[in-house]
């Protein structure tokens, strides 16, 4: 590639700094304590572990977790899958490519706050089919489900991603779990907004990029889910906007660890105490890199709001409610059509 396309080319104020600072005391949380224990023994959690959670999600909204029970085959089963399904040339990948009808599957142009990212991915909801408003109308009470669109080859990907998918659920459950106690709640305090969850599994590919200076592989941006659990490979790329100063500092790679972070849904339930935090990823002109985040989400019919055990007269609701399902059916809408206006955001819903 010659002349990079102007469609990756970052504002100024946006572009990496080709030195990076490292992630200094991003939490590294040890989740061992609790491994063993099933969700229905939460009065047996370790207290410790869920202190160290509440001060990650309150100072950095991100952490590492290890010892977390995932096992490390599933994880280089569905990494090899990836691998091997990016591999493939262009053509072959668009038979499964994302369009207006099909919204999961093969997409390369996907664009954050309208620049491109120098990325392509695959897309797979982890319920099939799984059920959301079939328009972003507010008055329109039609459903749709979104079917999964798997690929000929490699033909252990399916499998591979339907597993893993079970997985993330189980973590994911456990880090809610652990959330809510953080935050004074009960343990299972959640878990009845994820039934019909409508969570997904993206598997992104960052090829290496002659520009890394003037390109994002993500540009910045916040999680709009409620947790995401990220898989990253060892080349890094990943950074985080610190809390304290608004500096970027890289998430090192540290092997078999997952990256938590807190995402929208968090920070409106918890009335802002948790907040959901800025993050992008930088490309590499020498090497490419793969990562796969699960995002935990819920049912489409969930209205999100501060919940009231965390609201009082001091501390009065600071967001509005809103449906999930047609702010993720709005967020789609713009996605394809390209419309010139921001994204919607919870900012929106700001009281
Ligand atoms: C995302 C994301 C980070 C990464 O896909 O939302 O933030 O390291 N990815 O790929
Ligand atoms: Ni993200």
């Amino acid at each position: 590639m010659g002349e990079v396309d102007p469609a990756f080319i970052q504002d100024p104020e946006h572009r990496p700094k080709i030195s990076f600072t490292e992630a200094q005391g991003i939490p590294l949380i040890d989740l061992s304590p609790i491994a063993t224990h099933s969700s229905d023994e939460v009065s047996a959690i370790d207290e410790g572990v869920v202190r160290e959670i509440g001060n990650a999600c309150k100072e950095w909204g991100f952490f590492q977790v290890i010892n977390h029970g995932v096992p490390l085959e599933k994880r280089q089963r569905i990494e090899d899958a990836s691998r091997k399904f990016f591999a493939q040339s262009l053509e072959e990948k668009r038979k499964v490519r994302r369009n207006d009808k099909e919204v999961l599957g093969y997409f390369d142009t996907e664009h954050t706050k309208n620049v491109r990212d120098w990325k392509e991915v695959f897309d797979f909801t982890v319920e099939e089919p799984t059920i959301v408003p079939a328009s972003h109308e507010p008055d329109d009470k039609e459903l749709t489900e979104w079917t999964n669109q798997w690929p000929d080859y490699p033909s252990e990907l399916r499998e591979a991603c339907q597993e893993y998918a079970q997985e993330m659920v189980r973590l994911a459950y456990k880090l809610m779990e652990l959330v809510a106690l953080s935050l004074g709640l009960p343990g299972d305090k959640f878990h009845g907004f994820f039934k019909d969850q409508t969570s997904f599994i993206r598997l992104n590919h960052y090829p290496h990029c002659p520009t890394p200076h003037l390109a994002l592989g993500v540009g910045r941006h916040k999680d709009a889910g409620a947790l995401t659990i990220l898989a990253q490979d060892d080349v890094g790329g990943l950074e985080v906007k610190r809390k304290t100063d608004g500096e970027w500092i890289r998430v090192n790679p540290t092997a078999d660890a997952y990256i938590i972070n807190v995402g929208d849904i968090i920070q409106v339930w918890s009335n802002d105490k948790y907040e959901s935090v800025d993050h992008r990823v930088v490309v590499n002109s020498k090497k490419e890199r793969f990562s796969i985040p699960f995002l935990f989400n819920p049912a489409h019919y969930t209205l999100v709001k501060p919940l009231e055990e965390l609201t009082n007269e001091q501390n009065p609701a600071k967001y509005r409610a809103y449906n999930l399902g047609k702010f993720i059916t709005t967020r789609k809408r713009s996605n394809f059509q390209k419309l010139n206006v921001e994204n919607i955001q919870i900012s929106h819903f700001r009281i």
